[in-house]
């Protein structure tokens, strides 16, 4: 923790979940789609004095060169784009952002913030900041001459407006990224359904889920195996193609009912076996309940190889007993299962939470060249939580009121017209009703010792003590020019309320996307602990700059 480790965002992240690493919250800004290039690009072979410019620098896009269209020979910063057309050198860049469609892009920031979510914490948050674009015929922006770090103006060579765009149109980035991260996905490893159909079909016909319990010396042993036999070898490999595995276990065996030649394919060690049983579990139809105890016995084993503990006590008959029931099973007997036996739980997860879509409200925007729509002054920062139920301190970003809130919270409610609820609010309680709170008084506890949520001594209550209220959704804050070679940074203003509301203090707050640092620098000022990933290594000596004083830890 503390420390930003440089690498492409997706390999660190699987990197740190194999590690076991979890982090309360994120938050970060992710390069905005087709703004800028971060100047990540490497040349691999070829000629290391060649430019590997397939378009002169400056020149018009226009070129004859072939290939100059939206998915051309060129690259952002005119240099080939794979493989240079002079030398034969190949490009590699792992950075995000330059992707040639919204899609494409939609897709890669989908991939990332899984693996966020896969890193938080059960209750944890993602607030996510997102910029739009106007689909344009043209380059895009950025020169930026104060930043050599960046390199010199670089285009996206766009000789017209992504496909399905008409030039002037708003994509809506941030939206369509926000939506794609709402919808539920499969984490298993067989994608597509119709074949993890057809391998629980093969299962149930022709396979196995068994087990084995033998003694030696004075050590019971115990094994299951999840095989499919067949003397097709289209069928054998079919499962190995659909399931791969690290080896290949394709073994022939001779067949004890005819003299026709036998294969069998074997799913191999306990991980492999556990997640096999996932796939298949929901669509087996004649050892479903083979799967839930061949599953049962691998959460046992499991449990104990983590803990590296020996068998607790009432364990050893567990194990006895799933192996016995699984050979009753499969000699065609029935066996009613017990309570403490565990169902193979789905490989679906249902994705975030969209809780809130916060504008960031900027009193000094950028001046825009428009004559036919407004001057842009907001972005969106989104909070995405895990799940249902996350930690959320509203108390720690409580803002102060407004001058008509005593006038609006000491409204008779109960005699207006129109503020009864409709079904879409969700919520049944009576007439809608401005809620405010003054510094540690709990709302909720000032209605019982009153009685009534809708009686007038709680609105007169209420009103009398409300100095401070619930943050708003709008935030409006200045941005500040860093005074460093990275542009593009958050104002600290923007992510301190994310951090004071979404941690407590010593939890661990992440950036994928860390920059020039500033999520480590306010994380630590506000005693929370962070880890940073960044692509670009040129911005190390930044995020040292940033992060070098230590801060207090607040309890
Ligand atoms: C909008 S900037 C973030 C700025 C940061 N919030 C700050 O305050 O300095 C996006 C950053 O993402 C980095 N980046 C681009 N692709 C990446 C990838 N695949 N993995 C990690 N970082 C990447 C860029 O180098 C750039 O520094």
């Amino acid at each position: 923790m503390n420390r930003c480790i440089i690498g492409d965002c997706r390999v660190v992240m699987r990197d740190q979940i194999a590690q076991g690493v979890k982090v309360q919250m994120c938050v970060t800004s992710p390069p905005y789609w087709g703004l800028r290039d971060y100047g990540t690009a490497k040349w691999e072979g070829g000629d290391t004095e060649c430019d590997h410019l397939a378009r002169p620098t400056g020149g018009a896009t226009g070129s004859t060169l072939k290939g100059s269209n939206q998915r051309g020979t060129w690259s952002a910063d005119g240099q080939y784009r794979s493989e240079c057309g002079k030398c034969g050198a190949h490009r590699v860049d792992s950075q995000l952002g330059l992707e040639f469609t919204p899609q494409e892009y939609v897709a890669n920031m989908v991939e990332v913030f899984r693996l966020v979510r896969e890193l938080l914490a059960d209750d944890g948050t993602l607030w996510l900041n997102l910029g739009d674009t106007y689909a344009a015929a043209r380059s895009y922006q950025v020169t930026d001459n104060k930043n050599p770090a960046v390199g010199p103006s670089r285009h996206l060579g766009h000789a017209k407006p992504p496909e399905g765009y008409k030039q002037k149109d708003l994509i809506g980035i941030p939206w369509r990224v926000a939506f794609a991260l709402q919808q539920p996905y499969y984490t298993g490893k067989v994608k597509d359904e119709r074949d993890r159909v057809w391998l629980a079909a093969m299962l149930d016909a022709e396979g196995s889920i068994c087990g084995t319990e033998y003694t030696t010396g004075d050590r019971t042993k115990t094994n299951i195996y999840i095989s499919v036999t067949n003397t097709s070898v289209p069928i054998i490999d079919k499962c190995e193609r659909l399931f791969p595995q690290d080896v290949k276990h394709v073994y022939e065996k001779t067949n004890g009912v005819s003299n026709r030649r036998c294969f069998r394919w074997d799913v191999e060690r306990m991980d492999t076996k556990t997640l096999f049983i996932r796939e298949i579990y929901p669509y087996l139809v004649a050892k479903r309940k083979q799967a839930i105890l061949g599953y049962t016995f691998l959460e046992l084993q499991r449990g104990l190889e983590s803990k590296k503990k020996g068998y607790l006590p009432g364990q050893h008959e567990q194990r006895s007993w799933l192996m016995a029931s699984l050979s009753k099973l499969n000699a065609g007997e029935d066996v009613d299962l017990p309570d403490w036996v565990i169902e193979p739980p789905s490989l679906f997860e249902p994705g975030f939470y969209l809780r809130q879509d916060l504008i960031w409200s900027k009193p000094n925007p950028m001046p825009e060249s428009v004559r036919d729509r407004c001057t842009k002054s907001h972005e969106y920062l989104f909070l995405l939580s895990k799940r249902e139920r996350y930690y959320y301190d509203q108390e720690a970003i409580l803002e102060p009121v407004s001058a008509n809130t005593h006038a609006r919270l000491a409204q008779d409610v109960a005699a207006q017209v129109g503020s009864a609820r409709a079904h879409a609010g969700g919520k049944t309680n009576g007439a809608m009703k401005a809620v405010g709170r003054a510094p540690g008084v709990n709302p909720k506890a000032a209605m019982n010792a009153i009685g009534s949520k809708q009686n007038a001594s709680f609105a007169e209550a209420c009103s009398l003590q409300v100095t401070e209220r619930n943050k708003r959704s709008v935030w409006t804050v200045t941005t500040k020019p860093f005074d460093g070679a990275h542009f593009a940074t958050f104002p600290p203003g923007l992510i301190e309320p994310c951090i004071l509301a979404g941690s407590r203090p010593r939890d661990t707050v992440l950036d994928p996307f860390f920059g020039s640092g500033t999520v480590g620098e306010v994380a630590q000022n506000l005693g929370r602990n962070w880890l940073g990933i960044e692509l670009n290594p040129a911005y190390a000596k930044l995020q040292d700059k940033r992060t070098a004083q230590q801060g207090m830890v607040l309890t």
